[in-house]
């Protein structure tokens, strides 16, 4: 099967030292939402530029669509979208311009822009506001004009650098929903680089965690949370003790991992909540015990990220990080 991204022992290093893709190997089939997810300086850019044809590899190969990126980059270009992380939309003239200037430079016949870029601007929620000035736009409003832009020529796969650093979770709520309407419009593939966990965790299909230019792990949300283990059933017990038989028994089942009290809180560690539940209720119903509360607590991205990359993920910085790479593109 073709994948519509096949990369093979990849590595890129700048300036001779710095080694920002080091051995990655990583292939998505066609029509998933990919997400990338690492911590600033992991690597996420520069793969996606390497992608995306803007950057060489130093050695390794990378194909898209079947088409290797360093022989057939003016191919690529033709079938893919892409946002970078920095903003890629003029913000003294109006939407509509924007998307006028982008049909003309994807030789757009001009017959069919006006529908073409309406429609766009009705899909991504902006048709009230094409003609204001992009300066009046909020970030999410900006970033749903770009993924305008790139969908005028409705790309076979769209690369989103960080789409929605920076915004407040109303206006990330707002992209992704564009985003997946406009995934499953066109059955294209979405690939996004992102320090949200929750992002990945919600939007993706498949994931890869990235750091220090390796990749650490990869597989969907749900498969990676699971290898992590170790779901928690949470007691908050009625009145002012927790029984010591009550606790012996909990402790006697053979899915109890471990039991902690706390207080008149008692966390045990178990596989699978899910089949651990009926043991432990049967319990507390044998033992007439009464509960107040029962939570379970499942492993999270961050958990994954902790066991794979030895430290947590980090989402401080970002506002930095756009600007260095802002710095890094006027030079
Ligand atoms: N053009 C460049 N010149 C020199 N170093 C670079 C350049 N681009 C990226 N790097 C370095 O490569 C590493 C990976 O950067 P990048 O791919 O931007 O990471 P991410 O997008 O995950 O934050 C970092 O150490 C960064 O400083
Ligand atoms: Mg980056």
């Amino acid at each position: 099967m073709e994948f519509a991204i096949d990369v093979e022992n990849l590595t890129r290093v700048f300036e001779g030292k710095t080694r920002a893709l080091d051995g990655v190997n990583l292939r998505i089939e066609s029509g998933k939402i990919f997400a990338l997810i690492g911590p600033n300086g992991a690597g996420k850019t520069t793969l996606m530029r390497i992608l995306t044809t803007q950057i060489e590899p130093t050695s390794g190969e990378a194909h898209v669509l079947g088409l290797d990126v360093v022989k057939h980059g003016a191919e690529i270009r033709k079938l893919i979208g892409y946002i970078p992380q920095e903003m890629s939309v003029w913000t003294d003239i109006s939407g509509y311009e924007n998307l006028l200037i982008y049909a003309k430079i994807y030789d757009m016949a001009s017959r069919e822009r006006r529908r073409v870029i309406n429609d766009a601007l009705k899909d991504m929620g902006l048709i009230e506001f094409k003609d204001n000035l992009v300066r009046t736009y909020s970030g999410g409003m900006i970033r749903r004009l770009e993924i305008a832009c790139a969908m005028l020529i409705k790309p076979q796969i769209l690369f989103l650098d960080e789409p929605t650093i920076g915004l407040d979770p109303s206006a990330r709520n707002a992209v992704w929903e564009k985003l997946v309407s406009f995934k499953s419009e066109y059955s294209s593939t979405v690939f996004f680089n992102t320090h949200y966990m929750d992002e990945a965790d919600l939007y993706s299909d498949e994931i890869a965690i990235i750091n220090r230019g390796k990749i650490v792990t990869m597989g969907t949300a749900e498969a990676l949370k699971h290898c992590v283990g170790g779901e928690i059933i949470r007691l908050s017990m009625e009145g002012n003790s927790v029984s010591e038989d009550f606790l012996e028994k909990v402790r006697k089942l053979n899915v109890a991992n471990e039991v902690v009290v706390n207080d008149l809180e008692v966390d045990i560690g178990v596989g699978d909540a899910e089949t651990a539940l009926p043991q432990v209720m049967e319990v507390l119903r044998t033992g007439h015990v009464s509960v107040k509360k029962i939570s379970l607590t499942k492993p999270s991205l961050d958990d994954v990220f902790v066991k794979y990359a030895g430290t947590r993920l980090e989402s401080i910085g970002t506002i930095r990080e756009v600007k260095e790479v802002r710095d890094r593109i006027r030079r």
